[in-house]
């Protein structure tokens, strides 16, 4: 029995990898993420975006500052630099604490997350200190993916230090941020000074930020440079529990915005001994990813924690003063954290679509059509007939005019643009052909429109084109 749950779970993984080694390698054959110094080996826990990739990060980056910024009245927009004053890093705890387990092999020297190792034996490692992690390890006689015996576990802290300026003494240390919520408290006063606004209201971010994970992996999942979309919403304390409920609502409309389906996210309301100790509250929103349920976005209440260490690290008043009740008080705050990568790696996983059409097997990827890079392509049926290729770059220059991610294709023959238009998920591709230019004169001035998901066409008049395509794009 053991040995058939154990096969099983083999048959799981390895289907798992299979899925996961396919997206990668479409990711990197179409121009959406390569690995990071690629030419020279690679560096652990970098991607780099190619022209796609940018796409679709914009995409969902414009879709979350319209629905987080744009279209709301109490929120301000900042980019704060990467590199900070160390001190609030000291205020914010993260010099002191911002630490995973760590643990080396004893032969390779190779390090490992203690809780990873422990989570592949099966053993749920939340809320465990660090003794629990190393008895753990010990008593259940866990060894290294090389077979080694372990080490201790021990803390290390996940900050990327560098030196400032033409000096390398300690005074001189900085980091690159690990969190781009920094750059907002630090500008919390700014706003107030400057926009005066009423509680509550808030600032929101997207930018890069750096971890120096012990272990990246699973593509894009875990990285060493990532990006984040955040927001500190500044409240009254009294409000919390309406105003988290507020942003957990919002959550989810933005989940279902980017198409991403509801039934694969998950809440995870984590438990008092795994909460951060100034946390009253932390959701986990975590997504079915190929490799397993994982952490998507988090949602945490953090009381006045940041304002008061700011407030004490800086010696800056970073009171509010209510005009109204003429009370003076730090805000507490709601923050809602968003992993740019992991919003796009989940994407990427729920619309990797393998199928057959037409006899044969397709891969294709069924974005939501607003979120797609491209649009729509637009195709002359042959690339050495200078008409059909003069009327496809006019019906092109069009839609590019309204649509902005537009590609022109007339590579190879129509079946393999549009094979290839699938798997960078293109929803519509359009071509012109001889009865476009009046084979048949019934049909002049027409062409045809396929549908990326059941290859269907129909053929529409290229005056109602922009129309057609502006009516079904979701
Ligand atoms: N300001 C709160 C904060 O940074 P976090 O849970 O450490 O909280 C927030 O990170 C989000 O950033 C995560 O939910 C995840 O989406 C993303 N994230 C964190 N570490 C990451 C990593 N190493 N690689 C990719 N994304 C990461």
């Amino acid at each position: 029995m053991l040995e058939e749950n154990a096969q099983k779970k083999m048959q799981v993984k390895n289907h798992v990898n299979e899925k996961m080694e396919a997206i990668v390698a479409l990711a990197k054959r179409r121009g959406f993420i390569y690995q990071g110094s690629e030419i020279y080996g690679g560096l652990a826990g970098t991607w780099d975006y190619g022209p796609f990739g940018v796409a679709l990060k914009n995409n969902i980056t414009n879709m979350w500052w319209k629905m987080f910024v744009d279209d709301r009245e109490d929120m301000y927009g900042i980019d704060a630099a990467i590199l900070m004053n160390p001190r609030a890093w000291v205020a914010s705890g993260h010099v002191g604490g911002f630490a995973d387990p760590l643990v080396e092999d004893l032969k390779t020297k190779k390090r490992y997350r203690a809780d990873h190792l422990l989570e592949e034996a099966e053993i749920d490692t939340k809320g465990m200190t660090l003794v629990q992690m190393n008895d753990a390890i010990q008593k259940l006689g866990i060894r290294s993916p090389d077979k080694n015996p372990l080490g201790e576990v021990r803390q290390f802290n996940m900050m990327f230090a560098t030196n400032i300026g033409a000096t390398e003494h300690d005074a001189s240390e900085i980091y690159l941020r690990p969190e781009t919520a920094g750059g907002m408290f630090v500008n919390y006063k700014n706003i107030l000074d400057s926009f005066h606004p009423k509680l509550p209201f808030g600032l929101a971010q997207i930018g890069k930020a750096f971890r120096n994970e012990i272990a990246p992996r699973d593509f894009i999942f875990r990285v060493r440079e990532l990006e984040q979309m955040e927001i500190e919403y500044f409240i009254r304390p009294t409000d919390w529990e309406v105003q988290f409920e507020q942003w957990r609502t919002q959550i989810w409309r933005f989940i279902e915005a980017i198409g991403l389906d509801k039934e694969k996210v998950h809440e995870l309301e984590i438990a008092v001994a795994d909460r951060a100790h100034y946390s009253k509250r932390t959701i986990d929103l975590e997504y079915d990813f190929p490799f397993g349920r994982k952490e998507l976005y988090g949602l945490a209440y953090r009381g006045d924690f940041d304002l008061k260490s700011h407030q004490d690290g800086s010696k800056v008043n970073l009171e509010y003063f209510d005009e109204e009740t003429k009370e003076k008080f730090l805000p507490h705050v709601i923050e809602p954290s968003f992993g740019l990568g992991r919003t796009m790696l989940a994407i990427l996983s729920e619309a990797y679509t393998e199928d057959e059409m037409a006899g044969e097997k397709r891969v294709y990827l069924k974005f939501k059509p607003r979120m797609a890079p491209v649009i729509v392509a637009v195709f002359p049926l042959l690339k050495n007939k200078p008409e059909l290729v003069a009327k496809a770059r006019e019906v092109y220059v069009v839609l590019k005019g309204e649509f902005g991610r537009v590609m022109f294709d007339d590579n190879g023959n129509v079946g393999k643009r549009y094979r290839r238009q699938d798997e960078i998920g293109t929803p519509w591709c359009v071509t012109i052909d001889f009865d476009t230019l009046g084979e048949n004169t019934e049909l002049l001035d027409t062409v045809t429109v396929r549908n990326r998901d059941n290859g269907t066409q129909v053929r529409i008049a290229i005056s109602d084109l922009k129309n057609h395509i502006k009516s079904v794009i979701k």
